[in-house]
């Protein structure tokens, strides 16, 4: 989860291309954005994937949400994991799902069991959230699913030396310890990069952090 244009799609994204790479079959329902937007931001980072949906290992589905029920969603993903054997299932993004429904709370107790049985079937299922605004803080009345998730990395933006830096922490991880150190990084035509721990700064994820390390040359920080 995480703020608009912070890289939610593209992480989601990579889980499919490493699982096509494995040779195994993903599949990939698109709410918000066009397949070719998708399909053109992968090539932009050197992470393409047209080869993999050519051969049918990732399978992409634009949904629109006016023309396709939640029922005959689920059904999808139902066909996609018993029938294409599908490992990887992402769903980008939850909001959208969910503003396709008449009853979120209905929708919410269908996601769960849907979620459930893709556990048990051993498929991974990426729910990629929008938060609202730039900064990510959740408004009254938005749906948090995050409850929903054995485990849940979370996106922010921070300003730092006049610029706007991305930084990424493990918040929860059911199975077991996590990482619990916020770590930066950036989304280039290179692909995605992971940087070291951001020790040096203090409160990152509030978006205005404030450097705590030693100051380096006449400048400082
Ligand atoms: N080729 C590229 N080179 C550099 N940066 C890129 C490239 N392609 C994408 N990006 C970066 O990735 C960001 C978009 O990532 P992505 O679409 O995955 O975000 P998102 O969190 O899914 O956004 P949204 O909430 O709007 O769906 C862009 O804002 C840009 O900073
Ligand atoms: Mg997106």
């Amino acid at each position: 989860m995480g703020p608009s244009g912070s890289g939610k799609s593209t992480f989601a994204m990579v889980f499919a291309r490493r699982c096509a790479d494995r040779g195994e079959r993903a599949a990939v329902f698109l709410f918000d954005e066009a397949r070719e937007t998708m399909l053109a931001r992968m090539r932009g980072i050197g992470m393409g994937i047209d080869a993999h949906v050519e051969a049918e290992r990732v399978e992409v589905t634009q949904v629109d949400p006016a023309q396709l029920s939640p029922g005959e969603f689920l059904h999808r993903v139902q066909a996609a994991v018993d029938e294409k054997k599908c490992r990887v299932v992402i769903i980008d993004s939850v909001n959208g799902l969910l503003q396709s429904m008449p009853n979120e709370s209905f929708l919410l107790l269908q996601l769960h069991d849907m979620l459930m049985y893709l556990g048990q079937q051993g498929v991974l299922t990426v729910l990629v959230s929008t938060e609202h605004g730039i900064l990510g803080r959740r408004v009254a009345g938005s749906m948090d699913v995050s409850y929903l998730a054995d485990t849940v990395i979370l996106a922010r933006y921070f300003e730092a030396r006049g610029a706007v830096r991305k930084a990424l922490s493990v918040m929860k991880k059911r199975t077991g310890g996590h990482e619990k150190t916020i770590r930066e990084y950036d989304i280039t035509s290179s692909g995605v990069g992971i940087g070291e721990p951001l020790v040096e700064f203090q409160g990152v994820l509030t978006g205005v952090p404030a450097y705590t390390g030693e100051k380096r040359g006449a400048g400082g920080a």
